[in-house]
């Protein structure tokens, strides 16, 4: 089976959150059940730099945004299918952001000609090779969903839509259809109209053949109007189209037993190591965290969907318990000049990166006692699960993925012997704070948390049965649309 994977991020080449991890690692995870995937994605320049020498090209006409090549070849393990267009390209930093910190303002063609492209690839294919199936990712390819369709002259491959997060729909205004070639008829609220707008995620769920996201529970709460963003008719009116598929983590690429990026290394079976680790980070972010205390970290985009404001709220008691705090992460401008200034007012006890910092990320998750993240909404969130892999118990929002990779350590999960971290809900700051609170109690009991820590760490968190699933939605495509 040859699938054509869609999206804006794929690991190493270019990262901004989640999506790249997935994206990257979805290959590796099918390629032993019989799927040949091939990632199609833009020529960013650390892209371009990682193509192979011996990489085939081909000159392309006709696309939004002018003359491009397609590049084809393996890097990285990954084959890689890349649009090279400078023009569109040939920016550095963010994918989707200029140096002002907007949305660059090209982005309809950008992603659009990444949409068109991936369409030519399935109807006509190119250089030899024609994908049986498509998945597409996030708005960033969901218009290719709509131009499978709308070419009459061959059959298309039909076309799987993966949201990874509907707070990021692609919406651009009216006028952007006419430089994508986009027809009229098509602009209304039963095709890819959103509110006046054009959509792009809109699309790739009205046309896409089907449509999954990356966790049973965000399933179902996108049908929500709480959680859809305007979109949850839509999904709701294709809920027999709809699956929920848990992400996994690259366990090669996470293995506390191998990682080379932390100071000592350890395994569910002879956990010690760990310590080493914890006095490793503590050093790197100049703490001195309370041997009886937790040593909390997060690792995360600063936005609002993280929640790590109500973080900030119940700082104080968390540091009154004898906890101390490792903070990762970058985006909006508030949360870091006030996560700095934590820091600042707690010294030794609050550690604050702003930036992003892959090496870092991995002595976080082995150095840490627990992990922090009370999402309002997380589709699925990776970082517990690294958490989970590395012993570090995550500490969550009971909402999306989150609620379906960790379990809580109430009385009945302690006494059944199944808990490997704690949840709360609703999402606000006194629930979190009880959270934490049990957090500090359950580490205080050494016998308690170290069979915690064995737990999560024996807890499955590889692909393995995800990617059986992705490949048995692509069969059930295939052969319906046979
Ligand atoms: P999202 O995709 O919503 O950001 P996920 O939990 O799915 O959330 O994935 C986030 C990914 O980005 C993880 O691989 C995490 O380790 C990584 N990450 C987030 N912030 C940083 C940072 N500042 N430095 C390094 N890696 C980061
Ligand atoms: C998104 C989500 C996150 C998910 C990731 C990969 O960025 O916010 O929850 O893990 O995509 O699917």
């Amino acid at each position: 089976m040859k699938v054509l994977s869609v999206a804006s991020e794929c690991v190493p080449f270019m990262k901004t959150g989640g999506l790249a991890d997935v994206v990257g690692a979805l290959p590796g995870a099918l390629a032993p059940l019989g799927v040949g995937v091939r990632v199609l994605v833009p020529g960013y320049p650390s892209m371009m730099a990682a193509l192979p020498e011996d990489a085939e090209v081909h000159a392309l006409a006709r696309l939004p945004g002018g003359k491009a090549r397609l590049v084809t070849g393996r890097a990285a393990g990954i084959d890689v299918m890349v649009l090279d267009s400078p023009r569109l390209f040939d920016r550095s930093g963010n994918p989707y952001l200029g140096p002002d910190g907007r949305d660059w303002p090209d982005n309809h063609l950008r992603f659009g000609a990444l949409c068109r492209l991936a369409a030519r690839i399935a109807v006509d294919g190119l250089g030899g090779w024609q994908p049986d199936l498509v998945h597409l990712h996030d708005w960033q390819a969901g218009l290719a969903a709509l131009w499978l369709k709308l070419g009459r002259r061959r059959p298309a491959p039909p076309s799987l839509l993966t949201i990874h997060n509907i707070a990021f729909q692609g919406l651009f205004p009216r006028g952007a259809m006419t430089s994508l070639g986009l027809p009229e008829a098509g602009f209304h609220p039963d095709g890819f109209e959103f509110f006046g707008q054009l959509g792009f995620l809109k699309a790739g769920l009205v046309y896409a053949d089907r449509i999954s996201t990356v966790s049973p529970t965000y399933a179902r709460e996108l049908m929500s109007p709480e959680f859809g963003m305007g979109l949850h008719g839509v999904i709701d009116s294709r809920r027999g189209a709809l699956s929920g598929i848990l992400n996994g983590i690259d366990v090669e690429a996470w293995n506390p037993e191998s990682d080379p990026h932390i100071a000592s290394r350890y395994s569910a079976a002879n956990p010690a190591g760990k310590a080493g680790n914890r006095v490793a980070l503590a050093r790197r972010l100049a703490l001195h965290p309370a041997r009886e205390g937790p040593l909390f970290c997060v690792v995360s985009r600063l936005t609002r969907q993280k929640g790590l404001d109500l973080l900030l709220e119940v700082l104080p008691r968390l540091l009154a318990r004898g906890a101390s705090l490792a903070l990762l992460g970058s985006g909006d401008p508030d949360l870091e000049s006030a996560f700095r200034a934590a820091a600042d007012d707690h010294p030794g006890r609050v550690g604050v990166v702003i930036g992003w910092d892959e090496s870092l990320s991995h002595l976080m998750q082995a150095g840490a006692d627990a992990i922090v993240v009370p999402s309002r909404f997380e589709p699925c969130g990776l970082t517990q699960l690294f958490g989970l892999r590395y012993g570090t118990l995550p500490v969550v929002a009971r909402t999306g993925g989150l609620a379906d990779t960790v379990i809580d350590a109430n009385e009945a999960a302690l006494r059944a012997g199944v808990a490997t971290g704690f949840q709360f809900s609703p999402v606000a700051a006194a629930p979190l704070a009880d959270a934490l609170d049990r957090a500090c109690d359950a580490f205080a009991d050494e016998t308690l948390w170290s069979g915690m820590v064995r737990r999560a760490m024996r807890h499955p968190v590889g692909w393995e049965a995800s990617a059986e699933a992705y490949a048995g939605v692509y069969s059930e495509l295939i052969e319906s649309a046979a």
